[in-house]
């Protein structure tokens, strides 16, 4: 039986037919129909009746202690810092800088808890190494190298640790199992045993997750499963901003973001990313600011449009930051309902930052960038610009428009450009695409 789908096979094939999995069959004798109604008439009589509590009285596990980070976003983010006894798992590409901020992390924990780093990708001189660089000498600040799961598993089991760092799942092992490591098995198996050991000892937990470019690598889609937080990690790996976002959390919400920035006393948290995002902006033609929102946070981004004439019969349409699928489609609504042309034209999109934008308020900006660097002809400095464009050309309706007003009023700008069903005097209300541009880019 394929154990992702439950396909059931008459003999062992490699990969399942039905779902696509490689080696996901297990053998499994089949039973007899009259012992399996028997099983189960069976079952029905053993079990007791479950013991339950009140939920009035349960202490909550919040009020257990929370191990801050030091840094006060990505305690935001955690829902107050680390939960004693909850595992989390850090899932981000090779290189983004997950040992970096573990080892800071641990740096602050450490002022006042028993704290281990194991590693199973470096030895404890190169992990030395970061630690001085980073201010790392606190007493209470141990490492291991091991790539045994049972070993490090027995580690968190004693109990003599308030939190344990593994780094990273990928490169773990337990004996029982002969996969390598990396492989399904290993990775859900050393997984479970890590935060058994770590329940019952009330040990607060963090797994690092590798993921490439596509996401292939297996470990961190599984282990999302059984781990209480999952934090990915996400940006340019060379400059930029980086963010981590919770993208599953059973002790906060999931709409906080933090902001990095690296420097080479490790990683900084961003403090006004609107600031830096805007900070080395020149008004040329095609840019323009766009009020977004980055998980809960409202931010100011920069966007830029360039359009060239084609030199071949297929016009080209680039975007870096933006969806390209939506980037055809404004096009479309521009060529067809405001009369720009467009189809012997090159279109390239960038969101200054290395930002990646998944707002839907991001389209009036867009379409006025492309209109803007179409025509050379600049928006005004004065403008933040938000707002969803409809297919039929209409300007639609933006969440959380308070916030991205008071966020542009913070940065100096003197209108908003948006929906017309905002009303406040800092937006000036449009309702219609063509209207916009005649308006403001003519
Ligand atoms: P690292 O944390 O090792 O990435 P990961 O564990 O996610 O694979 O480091 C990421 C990069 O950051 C590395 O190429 C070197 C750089 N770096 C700095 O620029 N400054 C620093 O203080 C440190 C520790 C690393
Ligand atoms: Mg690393």
């Amino acid at each position: 039986m394929c154990q992702q789908c439950g396909t059931v096979f008459a003999k062992w094939v490699g990969q399942c037919s039905n779902c696509g999995t490689w080696n996901s069959l297990v053998e499994q004798v089949a039973e007899n129909p009259a012992d399996k109604k028997l099983t189960i008439e069976k079952a029905k009589t053993s079990g007791k009746k479950l013991d339950f509590v009140k939920l009035k009285t349960v202490v909550p596990s919040d009020a257990k202690a929370r191990l801050g980070t030091s840094f006060r976003d990505l305690d935001t983010v955690l829902g107050g810092g680390i939960l004693m006894g909850s595992v989390s798992l850090l899932a981000g590409q090779p290189g983004i800088g997950k040992s970096t901020l573990l080892m800071q992390i641990c740096a602050a924990v450490a002022s006042g808890y028993d704290v281990l780093y194991v590693s199973g990708e470096e030895s404890a001189g190169q992990v030395k190494l970061r630690a001085s660089r980073l201010g790392a000498n606190s007493e209470r600040l141990n490492f291991a190298a091991s790539t045994s799961g049972n070993d490090i598993a027995k580690t968190i089991e004693s109990g003599e640790f308030d939190l344990v760092i593994v780094d990273s799942i990928q490169t773990l092992a337990i004996n029982e199992i002969a996969s390598a490591p990396g492989t399904v098995s290993q990775v859900t198996n050393c997984g479970n045993l890590i935060i058994r050991a770590a329940k019952a000892t009330d040990t607060a937990v963090v797994i690092v997750g590798h993921v490439t470019k596509e996401g292939t690598l297996a470990g961190p889609k599984v282990l999302e499963h059984l781990v209480d937080v999952v934090l990915n990690f996400e940006g340019d790996r060379y400059g930029g901003f980086k963010t981590v976002r919770a993208v599953k959390n059973r002790f906060g919400s999931t709409n906080e973001v933090a902001m990095f920035e690296m420097a080479n006393e490790g990683l900084k948290e961003v403090e006004n990313p609107s600031a830096a995002l805007l900070s080395e902006r020149t008004n040329t033609d095609g840019s323009v600011i766009l009020a977004t929102l980055n998980g809960n946070r409202p931010i100011l981004v920069e966007i830029q449009a360039l359009v060239n004439a084609s030199n071949y019969g297929y016009p080209k349409r680039t975007a870096s930051g933006f969806d390209l699928n939506r980037l055809n489609l404004l096009i479309a609504v521009l060529e067809k309902r405001t009369k720009l042309k467009l189809s012997d034209k090159d279109v390239f999109i960038n969101v200054v930052g290395g930002m990646k934008l998944s707002d839907s308020a991001a389209d009036l900006a867009v379409a006025i960038a492309i209109a803007s660097a179409s025509a050379g002809r600049k928006l005004g400095e004065e403008y933040v610009v938000f707002g969803e464009v409809g297919l039929g050309g209409e300007i639609r309706s933006a969440f959380r428009a308070d916030q991205r007003i008071a966020e542009a009023k913070k940065l100096g700008f003197k209108h908003a450009i948006g929906p017309s069903t905002v009303k406040d005097k800092f937006v000036v209300p449009v309702k219609d695409l063509r209207e916009t541009l005649i308006r403001f880019v003519k």
